[in-house]
């Protein structure tokens, strides 16, 4: 008797299991995930995302273009989509979402939106840009803070001085570094981490109201300003303290270079951090972040995103919305970031795991908003359309790369490849 009931109970659960993968399955897709996240911390947050969607069952076919900042990924997606054949999700962020949005082809995420109260829990200027007609388009991944100082720990206490708050404290640190036979700034000849380091020092040295002058309003007056030149000025002099190798380097082989003690400094957003906390590395102990000099009132942002592509297989589009779903998911928020280097973007994510350079920055995220000091980063896409950042960011690189190009050249070719095309 007890064992005809013991084998009912089975047969019953087994169907139901059946039944459970019958429907599991039906829901199944694909998602074809195109993006840039290829350097060791960045494969790593990405499997975090691959784990948790296909623990619901949907496949991620991975796109991954190599290529630090994104352009080669950028110009690919753009043949794919000329030619009919679009992925289901692209890392595309600031301006470039609203482009992609007003010629018709990514898909409504607002059902998505409104059963994870995206809007209330949001901040507005990270909501903003992932609408398109009010609707939204794409979902955030992070926060990233860009006017970052790595410092390798070792080095600066070889040199006994302190981390810099100031220009004339970094070059002073710089040159110490340097008598100690380290290579004081680790660079990545490259113009898109060229962009990255101007965006930090015209911060550093004009503030942030000249920052946005400069870079989100392209006021003439402030792209050709005594301020303007300052800044080409003591960008060039950081220079000076890199290494011949430079050219070419990718950024996360600059940042090894802070890693392991033969360079001493690097300036990039917190993806470096990554890097650092990928070899086993920690704040405080093996390296130190400092705001780059002059911006600790401030932070230039650049978030994350992934936008959708609308589709017509029904199971791709219920992959697609899953993948919204999970990015936005406390859990993963949690679990990505931390290996990214980057904070969280929706509230309801606790930061007891992150690290301080975290809560530095999730801090300042905050506060610098409320006192108009958080500015879009420029070199990362978030100020720009694509054709101007791009014009521009190539005037800088040449700039660095030919030390006979004046100042007043490059501020001259500044205003002129910024101006609105006729
Ligand atoms: C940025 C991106 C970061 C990081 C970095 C280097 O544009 O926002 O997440 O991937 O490029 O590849």
């Amino acid at each position: 008797m007890e064992t005809r009931r013991r084998r009912r109970a089975v047969r019953l659960l087994t169907a139901a299991a059946l039944l459970w993968a019958a429907s599991f399955a039906a829901h199944a897709g694909e998602v074809e995930v195109l993006h840039w996240w290829t350097s060791g911390s960045e494969s790593r947050s990405v499997l975090e995302l691959k784990r948790l969607l296909a623990t619901q069952g949907h496949t991620w076919r991975d796109f991954a273009v190599v290529g630090g900042g994104g352009d080669s990924a950028m110009a690919v997606l753009r043949s794919r989509v000329l030619a009919g054949n679009p992925p289901s999700a692209a890392q595309i962020k600031g301006p470039a979402i609203q482009e992609w949005g007003r010629l018709n082809v990514l898909a409504d995420l607002d059902d998505v939106a409104a059963a994870q109260k995206w809007d209330a829990r949001l901040p507005a200027v990270v909501a903003s840009v992932m609408k398109v007609h009010g609707r939204y388009v794409a979902v955030p991944v992070n926060v990233h803070r860009v006017n970052w100082l790595w410092i390798n720990r070792e080095a600066l206490r070889r040199t006994g001085a302190r981390a810099p708050t100031t220009w004339e404290e970094f070059f002073a640190l710089a040159d110490k570094m340097r008598h100690a036979g380290i290579v004081p700034v680790a660079h990545g000849g490259q113009s898109w981490q060229e962009f990255t380091t101007f965006e930090s020092v015209v911060l550093g040295v004009g503030g942030a109201d000249f920052y946005r002058r400069a870079f989100v309003d392209l006021d003439p007056a402030a792209l050709r300003s005594e301020t303007m030149t300052r800044s080409l000025q003591t960008f060039r002099r950081i220079k000076d303290y890199t290494d011949p190798r430079a050219p070419g380097r990718d950024w996360n082989v600059a940042t090894a270079m802070v890693i392991k003690g033969e360079a001493g400094m690097q300036f990039m957003g917190d993806w470096a951090k990554g890097e650092f906390l990928a070899a086993g590395q920690q704040p405080g102990r093996d390296f130190i972040c400092v705001s780059s000099p002059g911006t600790s009132r401030a932070f230039i942002f650049n978030v994350d995103s992934f936008a959708m592509f609308r589709l017509k297989d029904p199971a791709a589009t219920r992959a697609q919305k899953a993948l919204a779903l999970t990015i936005m998911q406390p859990e993963f928020q949690e679990s990505f970031n931390l290996s990214k280097g980057s904070i969280p973007v929706g509230s309801g994510v606790r930061l007891d795991r992150f690290d301080l350079c975290a809560q530095e920055s999730s801090a300042y995220f905050t506060a610098t908003a409320m006192v108009n000091t958080l500015v879009p980063s420029i070199a990362h896409l978030m100020a720009q359309p694509a054709p101007i950042e791009h014009a521009m960011r190539e005037v800088v690189a040449a700039y660095w790369n030919n030390d006979r190009m004046t100042p007043d050249e490059a501020m001259t070719r500044l205003v002129k490849v910024s101006r609105p095309r006729p």
